[in-house]
């Protein structure tokens, strides 16, 4: 897509690609959300799947966050669940509550009532909200468009809201393995045509969403969600190798050094982790993004600057993309967000100077 306005900031795609910046690049998850009052301003008026569905409306809070902080990357407001619907399954968001799916799946013979997806027909209002908000970004940042894992939307489908344990959904992998397979695999088919679509409307990086990765143990990850992972990001770089992919595979420890070499550019990391073990094990092979813990922005702006430069010192001036270790809660304060991406730029600077 040649007619977009030239990129002004690209020190997130420099990072993920490895290359040296001037200062570390930072953007945070759900950084549009319910945090920010003008979010909630828009919401109290629109359904939550309305807002996902009207371009003008995704891009507008799309935008919400480059207004306020001088982000590094925006990324397309939209939902991982919208695949499950356009594979059929009802979801509502319900206040309180979170996601709730009418029917989740029960038994093998549900995959049955599941449709496959004509991707550009039924998806094609998130590509259209890409390129609404990559043309109202006017190049100031890159936009990143994004993805569930399959294995993550495999839990909502089967669970068919969150849980803590997703229990049911980890009982599918032992009772109904080949069924389970077949489930992860189409959807990961879907996913990649999915990306593939959304770097063609307008996304200039892409995140994969793997946040209850952490609830396997490493043989049902090797077996049940690497492969998939694997495909995703191998056969996305194979068919549009300008776009960085980035893979969050929360609570995965034991998968770092697979995922290193699985396609991807840039490996996610929640605040469990730590930078320097994951640097050791991931040698270089990709970027690490992360993983300042959330709750930090509870704190006072002093804590926030000291735990930012314990971050920035850990993870080291090259191959970092700041972020936090998971999304941003409602109940944070944006004010403190806004200290946390100071903090990133004038410390990560300062360090450079220091060196
Ligand atoms: O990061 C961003 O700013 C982009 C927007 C974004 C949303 N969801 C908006 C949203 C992104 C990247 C997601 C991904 C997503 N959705 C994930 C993966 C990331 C993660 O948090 O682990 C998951 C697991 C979901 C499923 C989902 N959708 C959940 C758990 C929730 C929150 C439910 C709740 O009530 O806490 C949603 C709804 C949702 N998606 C909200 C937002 C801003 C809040 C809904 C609202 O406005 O009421």
């Amino acid at each position: 897509m040649s007619d977009f306005p030239p990129l002004q900031n690209d020190t997130f795609l420099k990072a993920a690609r490895g290359e040296s910046t001037a200062r570390t690049p930072v953007w945070i998850m759900r950084q549009a959300g319910r945090y920010l009052p003008e979010y909630r301003a828009l919401r109290s008026e629109e359904a939550f799947f309305d807002v996902c569905r009207t371009p003008e409306l995704a891009a507008e809070v799309t935008l919400q966050p480059i207004e306020r902080f001088p982000l590094d990357a925006a990324i397309i407001f939209s939902d991982i669940l919208v695949v499950p619907q356009a594979m059929g399954m009802s979801v509502r968001i319900v206040a309180g509550e979170g996601p709730t799916f009418d029917r989740p799946m029960k038994v093998p013979e549900d995959l049955e009532r599941l449709v496959n997806p004509d991707v550009h027909r039924d998806l094609g209002y998130v590509f259209d909200a890409l390129s609404l908000s990559r043309a109202r970004l006017g190049g100031r940042v890159p936009l990143i468009g994004f993805c569930g894992a399959p294995w993550t939307l495999m839990a909502y489908m089967v669970e068919g809201s969150g849980s803590k344990t997703f229990a049911r959904a980890r009982s599918w992998l032992y009772r109904f393995p080949s069924a389970s397979r077949d489930l992860l695999e189409r959807l990961t088919t879907i996913l990649i045509e999915y990306l593939v679509g959304q770097i063609d409307a307008g996304a200039q990086a892409v995140q994969v969403f793997d946040s209850w990765a952490g609830l396997l143990g490493p043989v049902e990850y090797e077996s049940f969600i690497l492969p998939h992972l694997r495909r995703i990001g191998r056969e996305v770089a194979a068919m549009r190798p300008e776009a960085p992919r980035i893979i969050f595979a929360r609570g995965a420890h034991y998968a770092l050094d697979a995922l290193a070499c699985a396609g991807y550019d840039v490996i996610g990391l929640d605040w469990t982790m730590s930078p320097s073990a994951a640097r050791r094990i991931v040698q270089g092979r990709t970027t690490l993004q992360g993983n300042l813990d959330p709750a930090v922005l509870y704190a006072d702006p002093e804590v926030i600057r000291r735990e930012v430069r314990r971050m920035l010192v850990e993870f080291g001036p090259t191959g970092h993309i700041a972020n936090l270790g998971h999304g941003m809660h409602p109940d944070h304060d944006p004010v403190h967000a806004g200290v946390f991406v100071d903090a990133v730029h004038r410390i990560s600077e300062e360090l450079r100077r220091a060196e």
